[in-house]
């Protein structure tokens, strides 16, 4: 069964078909980056419109590339949430109503579910049991994955997911949006010279916290010459203490589950040196790191395609309501 995938939670319109089989067939991706980047972050009501733009001719585009016909799709899955409202409508409705017109099943996918199996699209994929950590711009969280569709959440953020950290922290040195990756290049050029916290390290538990970072952060460069090394040793200092709270977090998991497969996904995990930390405790721990390939850690269509497909397999799809939720609990 060839299923099309499609993902409109954000600033990304992605759209994929994959096989179980044949796997990956095609995959395509818009960026509405440089859009938002003028007004420093995602303007909902624009993000809406631009995917209502987009989305169908990224379709007949990955239809084209595949050289499949529409009778050939056997299941639509889209994002059906959490994401932005008017976003995530888009997604829905287009893909209920092909849905319809072709006559096939809808599957509804959790935006994170599609993140935490995306490294199932490598060629060496990891196998169950395992634990997640997803680190988005919405979301921080440590799951214990069983199975498709069996996750128990072991910690969450408590405040600023990491990636809003990073956005936030990006944004009062002056970087401007995206904030992730922007910081993560000055801290390149900078050394960890001031000593962030560890933020809820000190205490039991899988739970995080970042707001304070960026508030540490804030009032580091209040009270240095805000020069642009200054700037660059307070993003090191930032990104350091992110990457060591997450090893720390990322241990404590692996040790009280037990379990030696780590699986980490979401944009932040595009980031160079929390990649490194994490590979270096994981070989201490002996245990199987996996990511995706950075195409595939930030939003995309292929994670909501593989994700669909597995659903579909296991017998689940959606009536014909447009089913969107903001706010959705994995
Ligand atoms: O998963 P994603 O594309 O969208 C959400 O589901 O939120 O993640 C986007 C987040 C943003 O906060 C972005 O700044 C962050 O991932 N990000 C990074 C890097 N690349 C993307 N953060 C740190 N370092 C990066 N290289
Ligand atoms: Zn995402």
């Amino acid at each position: 069964m060839y299923v099309l995938g499609i993902e409109t939670s954000c600033d990304e319109t992605g759209v994929a078909i994959y096989h179980p089989q044949h796997g990956l067939i095609s995959h395509f991706l818009y960026s509405q980056t440089d859009m938002h980047s003028e007004y420093g972050g995602v303007v909902p009501e624009l993000a809406s419109r631009d995917h209502i733009r987009k989305l169908v001719p990224l379709i007949q585009q990955t239809l084209a590339d595949s050289r499949l016909l529409p009778a050939q799709i056997g299941g639509i899955a889209y994002t059906a949430g959490p994401g932005l409202m008017g976003a995530l409508l888009v997604g829905a409705a287009t893909a209920r109503s092909l849905a319809w017109a072709w006559q096939i099943p809808a599957v509804a996918v959790h935006h994170m579910e599609g993140h935490l199996l995306a490294p199932m699209l490598e060629a060496h994929p990891p196998q169950f049991p395992f634990v997640a950590l997803l680190i988005s711009g919405g979301h921080t969280l440590l799951v214990r994955v069983d199975g498709i569709g069996r996750y128990q959440l072991l910690g969450e953020s408590l405040d600023d997911a990491a990636g809003e950290a990073f956005d936030k922290t990006a944004k009062l040195l002056g970087l401007g949006y995206p904030g992730g990756p922007r910081l993560s290049a000055l801290a390149e050029q900078g050394q960890p010279t001031w000593v962030f916290p560890r933020p809820m390290t000190d205490r039991p538990g899988l739970d995080f916290s970042f707001s304070g970072l960026k508030t540490f952060a804030l009032n580091t460069f209040n009270a240095c010459g805000k020069t642009q090394q200054d700037k660059a040793d307070i993003a090191a200092a930032f990104q350091t203490a992110v990457s060591e709270t997450l090893v720390i977090k990322c241990r404590r998991a692996l040790q009280q589950t037990g379990l030696n497969s780590l699986v980490v996904a979401g944009g932040v995990s595009a980031n160079k040196q929390i990649r490194h930390a994490l590979g270096e405790m994981a070989s201490k721990e002996n245990a199987e790191l996996y990511f995706p390939r950075p195409e595939f850690c930030t939003d995309n269509g292929a994670m909501i395609a593989y994700a669909g497909c597995q659903r579909l397999l296991a017998g689940h799809h959606q009536d014909l309501r447009i089913f969107a939720r903001p706010r959705w609990p994995i």
